[in-house]
């Protein structure tokens, strides 16, 4: 067995929610680094499962007329088959009603009872349900809501045990102070000193308020609080409180999770670990969130996005490859299938899928299919064989700072080499000329590029790089490949190639905006519909003076083929506007309107009319048709829109 270990975690998902980008997110990326590590040789033990206790789980599941476990055991599925369509290499799947999760939890919270580190009291607060959390009144938002998920707050009183947070205050500074790259990227770990630093709660483990969860042993009243429950997951897989995994894997853990989730895991979860004698994990990554064109995801909105879709769609690989490099994991992303497409046809159709038919359909015209050997290397070649030594060395740093997308951009740039050096050195020509020995070495060291790009692309696109692996005439598979013992020239022995099928067709942008049309259609989203303006206050909004009025008087404008004078009444105040809505409406048709009218524009001059407000109407996006806001119901001019 390998004497490197290394131990990776997802965080373990709640049952109440179908799969999503998010989810999808931080599992290929552990994904990703687990089968590099296995390629470098370390015994990698990487771990996912699900949330299943909690308030959020309980009401879910009544609002389905299910019981939490029959939720439960539904919606694992879903999970446990999105894994296997994204090809997630995961060890270990945990639930955590499992027996096994609930013993380890038991005992962990006995433990800290019986040593002090958990005693009973009692806690007030306003509770966000969603987010199984308490809120301090301090970060509460308007109109006492959830400062994450904006939702209403919730009063709760309860008795509850407290897991003693204060205590172990020091202790965790000093921690941070001596591993600085415990919580990466150096953003997070910054908020999360500065946060310590402000002084830190005791944290209330318990809901006597709930059933759903792990009884508190000794006092049923109380049920465990779904964070504390949850957090020991990543234990129980490891067989805690002793077992070989524990001495093997727990030194190397680390744990990917999302931006939202790191107060938990970079305060209570190693103050927990610490009162346990255990050390805190080597590092949390907290990794950025996926917008959607702009706008943050919900299903109210119809914009989550659906793995499954795109998997199906575009392929498992470029779906994994475009999540990967297209923003940097610890920063916010933004999801567009149009950036994915693009990346698809650039990145993967056009210069890795290039430079393996080009250099194939070359060693199989020149050599019938055998790889030669290099004889002389010139000094291109030697520029090459460094570049690919160093990308070799680049991609392992990177891999170890989880910079997925510089991993990839430094493979991209061998491969764009690898064109380029096709056409520096244009072996058609060499072959015209008759010039063979230039011509093996150079089909040799394309080869080398290819056979390196191939493992390095494996942890992020297995199938396309077995596929590959294939074509280059490799015995194996690609991931079973020992990257550390790469050398130049080693995969070359006697290869025949076997030129296949094109790895990434390009896709035609024309037919695809079409398709996506239909299939947003069919969705009931409409495409696009652009022209999203930034956030405003409130007040923004206010200061805006929109009130009901009558349409009284209305008249054409002399050259003007679009507008209309048009007389209002307010109430109040009889005025004129001028408005642009003669291709549209005929005058019968607007005569007698009630309409709105923003009614402190600055005046404006339109064709010789000053026009003193203005109407307010909506179209869809590129298209002409109109419609006119009216009040639903009679309602005297004048009165105000708010
Ligand atoms: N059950 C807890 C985790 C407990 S771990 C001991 C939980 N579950 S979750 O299902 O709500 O979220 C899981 C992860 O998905 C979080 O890391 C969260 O950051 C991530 N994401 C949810 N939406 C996301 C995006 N739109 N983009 C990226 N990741 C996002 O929290």
């Amino acid at each position: 067995m390998p004497s490197k270990h290394f131990y990776i975690t997802t965080p373990i998902y709640y049952v109440n929610d179908i799969p999503h980008i998010g989810h999808s997110y931080t599992t290929i990326a552990a994904d990703v680094i687990s089968r590099y590590k296995r390629m470098c040789g370390y015994d990698v033990f990487f771990c996912t499962g699900t949330d299943e206790h909690g308030q959020k789980i309980q009401r879910s599941a009544l609002e389905k007329g299910m019981t939490a476990i029959e939720l439960a055991d539904k919606t694992v599925e879903n999970f446990k088959s999105l894994w296997k369509v994204l090809n997630i290499s995961n060890d270990d799947f945990i639930r955590t009603t499992e027996q096994r999760h609930e013993i380890t939890v038991k005992q962990i919270f006995e433990r800290l009872m019986s040593q002090g580190d958990i005693y009973k009291g009692t806690y007030e607060g306003w509770y966000c349900v969603p987010c199984e959390t308490y809120v301090p009144e301090s970060s509460m938002g308007d109109g006492k809501t959830c400062p994450d998920c904006g939702r209403p707050l919730e009063k709760m009183t309860e008795e509850s045990y407290f897991l003693r947070i204060s205590k172990y205050e020091k202790d965790l500074l000093d921690y941070y102070e001596h591993n600085l790259k415990s919580i990466m990227p150096r953003t997070r770990y910054n908020e999360i000193v500065s946060f310590i630093r402000g002084g830190l709660r005791d944290q209330s483990i318990s809901r006597t308020s709930i059933k759903w969860g792990i009884p508190v042993p000794g006092d049923e009243e109380h049920v465990i609080y779904v964070w504390f429950d949850a957090l020991i997951n990543y234990l129980t897989v490891c067989g805690y409180p002793d077992g070989d995994f524990m001495n093997r894997y727990w030194p190397e853990a680390r744990h990917f999770v999302g931006k939202d989730i790191i107060r938990f895991h970079c305060v209570v979860w190693p103050i927990m670990l610490i009162a346990l004698g255990i050390n805190p994990p080597v590092t949390v990554f907290a990794h950025g969130w996926w917008t959607f064109e702009g706008e943050k995801m919900s299903k109210s909105k119809g914009n989550v996005v659906d793995p499954f879709e795109m998997a199906d769609l575009y392929g498992v690989d470029a779906f994994r490859y475009f999540l990967l490099r297209e923003v940097p994991f610890g920063l916010d992303g933004d999801f567009s299938e149009m950036a994915m497409v693009q990346r698809i046809n650039s990145d993967l159709a056009n210069d890795l899928g290039n430079l393996l038919n080009r250099t194939l359909q070359m060693i199989k015209g020149y050599r019938e299919n055998v790889v030669p050997s290099a004889t002389t290397l010139e000094d291109l070649d030697l520029e090459i064989k460094t570049t690919m030594e160093l990308t070799l060395k680049e991609v392992e740093t990177n891999m170890d700072s989880f910079a997925f997308d510089e991993v990839l951009k430094t493979i991209w740039s061998l491969i764009s080499r690898g064109n380029k050096y096709i056409d520096q050195t244009m072996p058609w020509k060499l072959g015209r000329e008759g010039n063979l020995e230039r011509l093996d070495t150079v089909l040799a060291v394309l080869y080398e590029i290819l056979s390196v790009s191939c493992l390095l692309i494996a942890p992020f696109m297995p199938e396309t790089a077995e596929k590959m692996w294939i074509q280059l005439g490799q015995e194996g598979k690609p991931l079973e490949q020992n990257l550390a013992e790469y050398k130049w020239g080693s995969q070359m022995k006697n290869a025949t190639v076997n030129k296949g099928n094109i790895l990434f067709p390009r896709i035609d942008m024309d037919k695809w905006k079409k398709e996506k049309e239909e299939r947003d259609m069919s969705k009931g989203i409409i495409t696009d519909p652009g022209d999203h303006e930034e956030e405003v206050e409130i007040d923004y909004f206010k200061n805006l003076e929109m009130r009901v009025a009558q349409i009284v008087s209305i008249e054409g404008i002399p050259k003007a083929n679009k507008l209309y004078k048009i007389g209002i009444d307010l109430g109040y105040e009889k005025r004129t506007i001028v408005s642009g809505l003669k291709e549209n409406f005929s005058e019968e048709e607007l005569l007698g309107k009630k309409i709105i009218v923003v009614c402190n524009l600055k005046p404006a001059k339109l064709r010789g009319v000053l026009s003193n407000g203005m109407l307010l109407a909506a179209s869809p996006k590129g298209k002409e048709e109109l419609a006119l806001l009216t009040p639903d119901r009679d309602i005297p001019l004048g009165s105000r829109v708010s």
